[in-house]
Order: C-alpha cells, then sequence, then structure tokens
C-alpha cells in the first residue's frame, strides 16, 4: 500500500483525527509532556497535521507556512532517547487506532513514523540494546 492509496483512504479528515487523538495524548504524558508547548499544543497540531498532509497528500501548505521540515534539526532542542522514540510511536499507534484507521493502514504508517522516531533520536544511550 503507498502513499497515494493511503492518502485515498483515510483523506484529510483521517490526518486530523489521528493528530487530535495524538495531541489528546500529549499532555498528561509523563515523557512526551514536558517537551511539548503547553500554551501552543494546537498549534503544535497544526504542524504535525500541515506535516503528514504534506508527507501524504502532497498538500503545500506546512512548506508555505515552515518551509523544508529539516525534522532533525527541529527536534534538536528536545532529547530524544529509545524511550521517547518508543512513547511517540506507541502513543500515535493509539491515537491511530481511536481515528478508526484500518489495522492494514495503520501497520503501514507505524513503519513510517518508527522509522522518523528513530532518526531523531539525538542522545548517546548508554543502556539501550544498541549502544552508539
Ligand atoms: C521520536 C520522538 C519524538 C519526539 C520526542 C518529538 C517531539 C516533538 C516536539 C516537542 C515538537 C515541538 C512541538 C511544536 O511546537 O511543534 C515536535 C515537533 C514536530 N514533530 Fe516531533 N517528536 C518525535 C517524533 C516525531 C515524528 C516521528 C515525526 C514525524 C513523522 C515528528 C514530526 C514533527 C513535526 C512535523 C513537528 C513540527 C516541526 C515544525 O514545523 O516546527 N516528530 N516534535
Amino acid at each position: 500500500m503507498n502513499e497515494q492509496e493511503i492518502f485515498k483512504e483515510i483523506g484529510p479528515e483521517g490526518i486530523a483525527a489521528m493528530c487530535s487523538a495524538f495531541y489528546k495524548r500529549v499532555p498528561d504524558d509523563d515523557i512526551l509532556g514536558p517537551m511539548y508547548p503547553k500554551d501552543d499544543l494546537t498549534g503544535a497540531e497544526e504542524r504535525l497535521r500541515d506535516f503528514l498532509l504534506f508527507r501524504l497528500g502532497a498538500d503545500t501548505t506546512y512548506i508555505e507556512k515552515r518551509g523544508h521540515p529539516r525534522l532533525r534539526m527541529r527536534h534538536a532542542p528536545f532529547q530524544i532517547n529509545f524511550r521517547a522514540r518508543d512513547r511517540w510511536v506507541k502513543i500515535m499507534d493509539e491515537s491511530m487506532a481511536e481515528a478508526g484507521i484500518r489495522p492494514e493502514i495503520a501497520a503501514t504508517l507505524r513503519i513510517f513514523f518508527a522509522q522518523v522516531a528513530d532518526f531523531l533520536r539525538n542522545v548517546p544511550e548508554t543502556d539501550g540494546p544498541f549502544k552508539i
């Protein structure tokens, strides 16, 4: 299942529903909660939604508002270790389920999310499975 097929099925509504479910979970999360801007969760939700609309639906609103995503640079202020990576992917799994994303699509999107999340790790680990 490719990006166009996924977008055709879930549409902008599916992406919006996932992002809304995700940001509903963020504030109470013990790892992620403290990293996100408490006074701008609506803005953060909009940035993730626009990014996913760009990545999956080729809608250029994100680029117009934010420029090139440069995700590693934009995540540099946050300490992203294995636990933060795994938590992000876990709450996105829950959010996709809550948004009613079909399991086959969720499994495909999960691969993308997990790859990006791993690429965003930016602290040396001393207790993880892969020491760097
Ligand atoms: C690995 C764990 C991750 C952590 C701890 C994390 C944390 C954060 C935080 C704290 C922000 C700032 C919120 C804001 O004001 O916009 C942010 C922004 C963002 N994150 Fe993540 N993130 C993670 C993974 C991901 C993944 C996997 C993606 C995409 C698939 C992603 C996409 C974005 C985008 C698009 C923004 C907004 C960038 C901008 O335009 O400023 N993040 N993230």
